[in-house]
């Protein structure tokens, strides 16, 4: 039962992989809605995988949440990759403390025996704010070593979960019920075609960046979450998934 489990899932990859057209996928079994241990074994198989690519001096991008923080936890000595540097993907997004990309990417860089660069900024930003603030020299020197970073690990959450996790202001929680948004990822929320409904202004990687780097790696799970991976994916920005079989089950329904 155990073997035909294993081969379960590589069919299940495949067809997960084929459906959001990745380079990568992999599941973990179980449901993380249901156990955390689950997202834990997501954390660790993001630490596998990134283990694989990583190479000396690379510089890792990390966003904020739950299922990242599970990815720092799992993080060990980076052997073949010394000298790698993290950095958080963008502000702070609202999120409490140990759910914030600094958080999480100083725990990550200690563990992963590497080093790292925060970000200091209040967000979400005015436009004139950011307009000053992305000027400010100190700023903008961790802002560039952010935006050529080579990986990228980042979480996608689901529309309304986020927007209330971040205390939004009730004109924009309209903003993103009247567009429909279903997912969120970077601070931007995606509708089911994954069309842009709303973006929250803050310093960091923006989605077009992604086109320049290497790996993007997200690491999402849960039955819960599913519309959410497959409206981030309708945009296509990220080359590799590592998710749980209970996602993944719901976002093959219909193939
Ligand atoms: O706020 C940072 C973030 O990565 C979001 O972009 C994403 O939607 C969310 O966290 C995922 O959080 P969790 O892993 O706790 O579900």
């Amino acid at each position: 039962a155990f073997m035909n489990e294993l081969r379960g899932f590589k069919d299940l990859e495949q067809q997960v992989k084929q459906r959001l057209q990745l380079d990568h996928v992999v599941i973990v079994p179980g449901d993380s809605d249901e156990l955390s241990w689950v997202k834990q074994e997501m954390g660790k198989a993001c630490v596998r995988y990134m283990k694989g690519i990583l190479r000396r001096d690379d510089t890792v991008a990390v966003t904020g949440g739950g299922t990242i923080a599970a990815v720092a936890e799992m993080m060990t000595p980076l052997e073949q990759a010394g000298n790698c540097l993290f950095v958080p993907a963008r502000g702070g997004l609202g999120e409490q403390m140990e759910n914030q990309a600094n958080t999480i990417c100083a725990e990550m860089a200690k563990k992963a025996n590497g080093t790292y660069r925060l970000l200091y900024v209040p967000d979400p930003l005015s436009e004139e704010s950011y307009q000053t603030i992305i000027e400010e020299p100190s700023i903008k020197e961790v802002l560039k070593i952010i935006r050529g970073a080579g990986v990228v690990v980042h979480g996608i959450g689901d529309a309304t979960t986020m927007a209330e996790r971040r205390k939004t202001p009730q004109e924009v929680i309209d903003t993103i019920q009247e567009g429909k948004a279903v997912g969120e990822a970077f601070g931007y929320y995606f509708n089911e075609e994954g069309s842009i409904v709303h973006k929250v202004r803050t310093v960091g990687i923006q989605l077009e960046d992604l086109q320049h780097t290497n790996c993007v790696i997200a690491v999402a799970g849960g039955k819960s979450k599913a519309k959410a991976i497959s409206s981030y994916f309708n945009l296509g920005q990220s080359n590799v998934l590592i998710t749980d079989e209970s996602a993944a089950k719901e976002l093959i329904k219909g193939s």
